[in-house]
């Protein structure tokens, strides 16, 4: 059995976030668990694409109404990576310096169309084509529907939700992007009066995954629109959880780290690399560190940043560092608040892949209020490297901490706000000053299995009932 992942980002290729780290993950495993896999991706103007030498397996052209654009099937010449990674070029549209822009409708239908009709010329046909959000949503209803890929229509299809806030809608007046299908079928490609790559891909697919079961049922009743759709199919649905590539992220061998560590000189290990962001930050080694990593955008809080940030500063003992990029007036307003707390907060506004993995190792703590989170990786990441997360109760962060509360070696609150965010860490505050159990934690945290061995042989499971049926 072979798998074809078909994504828009891939970790170490090209990442905006959690996405590429599951795509540059999650084959290898499946292949340790027996299953062939493969990724096929868009070819980016990026520092990969730039640092590796590429060879052709294939040119063609794809068209998009009348507009026709040419394109090549690379590999690449020296693969370093674990899985096999096929790339489409299309140069006019997808050779840039980012993943995602205005143009995405054109961009990704292209991309999609161009990996069917890639796929459609091979040999050795996929036994699975996997695709991963509404970028590559448009292939299961392609394959079902279209005349040309008729060939390929028993291929089974699964679709990975990984975030259903984006939904990629385009106008129907677009339609005839579409390779020529059977019109009076075009309601597959609707919801609420535009065609939506992510509902055509739930109604097409023949199996829908979320990253985490907490999300799958969060889903049914708020899924920015498609509650309904996702209730009506779900029984063809099912979450999933994440895991980590363990051979990436550990403390014990990661090269970006100032110091490696494992479970069993965890204290002695943090406090060398807390040691270096707190030089780096200008903090004080002695505070408990408070850290958030990500995109600073409302599904995780980040507009409630400013307002936590300044009050814990103004009332508590500690630290709090800020690393991420998005929303251009909290950026301004996180800049801002340097001034007035300038040797307990800090932040990097931007994207650091080497700064996140010395932040994961040398904080007290990680915070991920989040309203919406998926699966979310950055708190697996944290509990692997020993630091403790506080995380809202929602999608898979509720699936993944558990509060010390109740056993578990982590921070959870129940309902998203200012005043709840400040209670939680005035609570891990006041448990940091109990250092012999902060210290037990940390051991029993970083001795949790998080790799995807356990969830790797749930996607293949998954596939073989898919080709028995
Ligand atoms: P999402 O995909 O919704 O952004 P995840 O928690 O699944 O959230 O994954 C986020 C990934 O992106 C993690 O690998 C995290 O370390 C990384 N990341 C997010 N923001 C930054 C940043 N500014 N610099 C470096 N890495 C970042
Ligand atoms: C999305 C989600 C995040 C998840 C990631 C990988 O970006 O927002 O929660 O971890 O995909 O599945």
């Amino acid at each position: 059995m072979n798998v074809i992942h078909i994504s828009a980002e891939c970790y170490p290729i090209a990442k905006v976030g959690g996405l590429a780290d599951v795509v540059g993950s999650l084959p290898k495993y499946q292949e340790n668990a027996g299953v062939k896999a493969s990724v096929l991706m868009p070819f980016y103007n990026n520092r990969f694409t730039q640092k590796n030498e590429f060879k052709t397996i294939a040119t063609a052209e794809v068209s998009l109404g009348e507009k026709t654009y040419a394109y090549q099937v690379l590999a690449l010449k020296k693969n370093s990576l674990a899985v096999e990674v096929i790339f489409i070029d299309i140069p006019e549209l997808l050779f840039k310096e980012y993943v995602y822009s205005e143009d995405d409708t054109e961009r990704f239908t292209a991309f999609q169309i161009a990996a069917l009709d890639w796929i459609l010329s091979l040999k050795d046909k996929p036994s699975i084509i996997h695709c991963h959000d509404h970028h590559t949503g448009l292939i299961p209803f392609m394959l079902q529907e279209c005349y040309k890929y008729k060939a390929l229509n028993q291929i089974p299809t699964v679709l990975s939700i990984h975030n259903a806030q984006y939904q990629g809608w385009f106008s129907h007046e677009f339609i005839h992007y579409l390779p020529a299908f059977d019109i009076s079928r075009n309601g597959l490609l609707d919801w609420n009066g535009a065609i939506n790559p992510l509902a055509a891909g739930i109604k097409c697919a023949w199996r829908v995954t979320t990253v985490s079961e907490s999300y799958m049922k969060e889903l049914q009743k708020d899924a920015n629109g498609l509650e309904l759709l996702l209730s009506h199919e779900k029984d063809k649905c099912v979450g999933i959880l994440n895991g980590i590539d363990t051979s990436v992220w550990n403390p014990e061998t990661d090269d970006m780290l100032t110091k490696n560590y494992t479970s069993n000189n965890v204290q002695t290990g943090k406090t060398a690399n807390k040691k270096w962001l707190c030089k780096e930050f200008g903090f004080s080694l002695s505070k408990p560190l408070f850290s958030f990593i990500g995109r600073l955008v409302y599904e995780k809080s980040a507009d409630l940043l400013p307002e936590v940030i300044d009050s814990i500063l103004t009332e508590k003992n500690c630290s709090i560092l800020i690393l991420g990029s998005g929303n251009k007036v909290l950026e301004q307003q996180l800049e801002a608040l340097k001034s007035k707390h300038k040797s307990n907060y800090n932040k990097c506004i931007g994207y650091n892949e080497e700064l996140s993995h010395r932040i994961y190792a040398g904080s007290d703590f990680l915070l991920m209020p989040s309203r919406i989170e998926p699966c979310g990786l950055n708190q697996l990441y944290a509990m692997q490297y020993g630091t403790i997360p506080i995380v809202h109760s929602t999608g898979g962060l509720k699936d993944t901490v558990t509060d010390v509360k109740h056993g578990g070696f982590g921070f959870r609150f129940d309902h998203v706000s200012v005043e709840n965010c400040l209670k939680t860490i005035q609570r891990a505050i006041t448990y940091y000053e109990e250092v012999p159990n902060l210290k037990n934690i940390r051991k029993t945290m970083m001795h949790i299995d998080h790799s995807w061995d356990a969830s790797a042989k749930k996607y293949n499971d998954l596939y073989k009932s898919l080709k028995t049926n």
